[in-house]
């Protein structure tokens, strides 16, 4: 890491995030495409949210749905496109990680259509039960 990559601070505060950056990354993202301000800031409300800053500019984000105990589904996970490449998303998920909160989760779960090699530098893998994993979606 360089020194200016050492600008980069990782929070996990609420107060700080800002709904523009997120909502203007989300309803562009491959998963999430047209979603709605309101829904984006409905699941910040609900969710426990980690945002990379430099100074004040929230330049990355990732979301986490979680009981607290059992289970923690990881999404919404992205770097604006100018600050790629400087090991921003790997800071971004090992601080979560290690929050206290969820050091103790059971299981975790994300979806991703490309950083699998990345994930699993982290632990996941493929679900050990992929007959039992079932998904609802609204049509
Ligand atoms: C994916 C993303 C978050 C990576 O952010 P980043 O800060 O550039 O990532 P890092 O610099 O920490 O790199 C982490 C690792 O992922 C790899 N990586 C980065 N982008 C990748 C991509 N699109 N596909 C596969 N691997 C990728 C890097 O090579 C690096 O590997 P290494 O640690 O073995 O060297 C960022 O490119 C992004 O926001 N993409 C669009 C949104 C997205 O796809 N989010 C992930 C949803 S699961």
């Amino acid at each position: 890491m360089s020194a200016a990559d050492d600008a980069y601070e990782i929070s996990a505060d609420h107060a700080r995030l800002d709904l523009d950056v997120i909502h203007g990354f989300l309803v562009e993202a491959y998963w999430s495409k047209g979603i709605s301000r309101e829904t984006v800031a409905q699941a910040i409300r609900h969710s426990l949210c980690f945002g990379v800053y430099l100074g004040k500019q929230q330049v990355g984000y990732a979301r986490v749905v979680t009981d607290h105990a059992t289970m923690a589904h990881l999404c919404d996970v992205f770097v604006l496109p100018e600050h790629r490449g400087k090991g921003l998303a790997r800071r971004l998920v090992e601080y979560l990680l290690a929050d206290k909160r969820l050091t103790n989760i059971r299981r975790w779960q994300l979806s991703t259509a490309d950083m699998h090699k990345f994930y699993s530098s982290f632990g996941f893998g493929p679900p050990p039960d992929p007959n039992a994993l079932m998904v609802r979606r609204r049509s």
